[in-house]
């Protein structure tokens, strides 16, 4: 992440300045790529096939899509926006604005959710991560070429009744996110990124390329974007709605710090529109490469969290040059999780460094070990746990592990949650003259975002709340 003082600058760690002293993005990219890091990750490519398989395909697909446009976009203009206008981390951010504008000071509740959201979106994203590290091996040993959908899924199975290798692989990825944080230094990053995410594009078309060498390209299209309303249920929609949320790193001020770096002459509209176009469109894209190969060996859509794990080492396995692109593939996609890990433990780490004034090795060690350890329990549910559901007594609740818990909990209740407050600041309390100011739009564009998070977001976020509990 270079900014415009020197290529090494630190965003964290300068918390008293305002925006002239920390630094700037070097330019309008450089915080798109940023931004893109955080947002595309195991979120596109791991979680949107399994849950669009979970819930039917089609109605869910534009539920989801819906939610990107009426509530993510807007939401993520906020945050930016905030962010730029506070010029400092979340917390602070929101206590400068608050001070400065007089309000109540309870708004900087909107950074303590964030960070209670990472450590437990971090704790299990970590062993997802794992899952992408353990399959560079397996697809760069060839022992996949040719293998049956049945031997897949074996070598599937396989790893996740070791809680020891899902031990390892996970701390290795731990330990990943938690070098890059502690460091504090995000020079090379920005790079990696312009090179990376384009490269794991490329390879997804590649993918999406092979599938439609089987014959069931058409149907998995009509899957995806034929909606069958039957199939959408209540909890669907709340699903889609949180998915738009943990896809967009949304709701738990992590686009707030990031926009604390951007020059005031840049529009937020229109990076916050191609940050999430480009994040829509990865997440298709993954779901292109899926179903084909789902439908031509005769998978379950609905398989659950290991779907890509058990379709993509398949299309590895038949496709010339297999293992090549496989092994890329899940490199690239460890990087596209890594980059959204680091966005996960960033807030975590300066709040710390705010709040506690430990140090940034400190508080990454403090804050990465609490992550790791959390991650053990998810782990666990994986293997000697599955059959624990610790609140199988609340019937929405039946039947899930405590990583399916976590999983449940954080995207569908605490971002929409981090969103909701946001939306309801920006909305509410705010003064409307500096939200003109930062966002410069046109009366008329300024209007429809000001309706959107004023009234729609609060609105559809509390609708989908309120019709999940009763
Ligand atoms: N957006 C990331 C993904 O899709 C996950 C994430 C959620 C990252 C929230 C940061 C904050 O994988």
């Amino acid at each position: 992440m270079s900014v415009t003082q020197s290529g090494s600058a630190t965003y964290s760690g300068e918390l008293e300045g305002s925006n002239a002293k920390r630094g700037l993005w070097s330019s309008r990219l450089a915080f798109i790529l940023a931004a893109t890091g955080s947002a595309v990750g195991l979120g596109n490519i791991w979680k949107f096939p399994y849950v669009t398989g979970e819930n039917g395909g089609g109605a869910f697909v534009l539920v989801y899509l819906l939610c990107i446009a009426i509530v993510g976009i807007p939401i993520m203009m906020a945050e930016v926006m905030i962010g730029r206008r506070g010029g400092h981390s979340p917390v602070n951010s929101l206590r400068a604005i608050t001070q400065r504008d007089g309000l109540k000071p309870a708004w900087k509740l909107i950074g303590a959710v964030g960070v209670l959201a990472g450590f437990l979106i971090l704790s299990f994203y970590s062993v997802i991560g794992g899952w992408a590290i353990s399959y560079v091996g397996t697809t760069a040993s060839g022992q996949l070429a040719g293998q049956s959908a049945d031997a897949v899924g074996a070598i599937f199975s396989g790893l996740l009744s070791s809680p020891a290798t899902l031990l390892a692989w996970h701390t290795l990825f731990m330990a990943l996110v938690m070098v890059v944080v502690a460091r504090g230094v995000r020079a090379g990053l920005e790079r990696a990124v312009s090179i990376l995410m384009p490269a794991l594009f490329v390879l997804l078309l590649i993918v999406v390329g092979y599938a439609m060498t089987t014959g069931y390209f058409g149907q998995a299209a009509a899957f995806l974007f034929q909606p069958d309303f039957s199939k959408l249920t209540t909890s669907g929609i709340l699903v889609a709605l949180g998915h738009a949320f943990f896809t967009l790193s949304l709701g738990m001020a992590v686009m707030m710090a990031y926009g604390s770096y951007l020059p005031k002459n840049i529009s937020i509209a229109k990076t916050s529109i191609t940050v999430s176009v480009i994040d829509t469109g990865v997440a298709l894209l993954a779901g292109l490469a899926i179903f084909p190969i789902v439908f031509a060996n005769g998978l379950e859509p609905g398989a659950g969290p290991g779907l890509i794990f058990q379709t993509l080492p398949l299309a590895f396995g038949q496709m010339p040059m297999g293992s090549l692109f496989g092994t890329l593939f899940f490199v690239l996609l460890i990087f596209a999780a890594w980059t959204s890990g680091i966005s996960l433990l960033e807030p975590i780490v300066e709040w710390l460094e705010e709040k506690k004034g430990m140090n940034r090795v400190v508080s990454t060690l403090g804050a990465g070990f609490v992550c790791w350890a959390l991650g053990i329990a998810s782990i666990l549910s994986l293997n000697l746990w599955a059959d624990f559901d610790p609140l199988g007594f609340v019937p929405m609740l039946e039947g899930k592990t405590i990583f399916d818990l976590l999983d449940f909990f954080t995207a569908n209740i605490l971002l929409p949650l981090g969103g909701l407050l946001v939306a309801l600041f920006a909305g509410w309390v705010m003064s409307r003259k500096a939200m003109e100011n930062e966002l410069a739009l046109s009366p008329a564009m300024f209007n429809l975002w000001f309706v959107i998070v004023r009234f729609v977001t609060p609105v559809a976020v509390a609708v989908v709340f309120i019709y999940n509990l009763l």
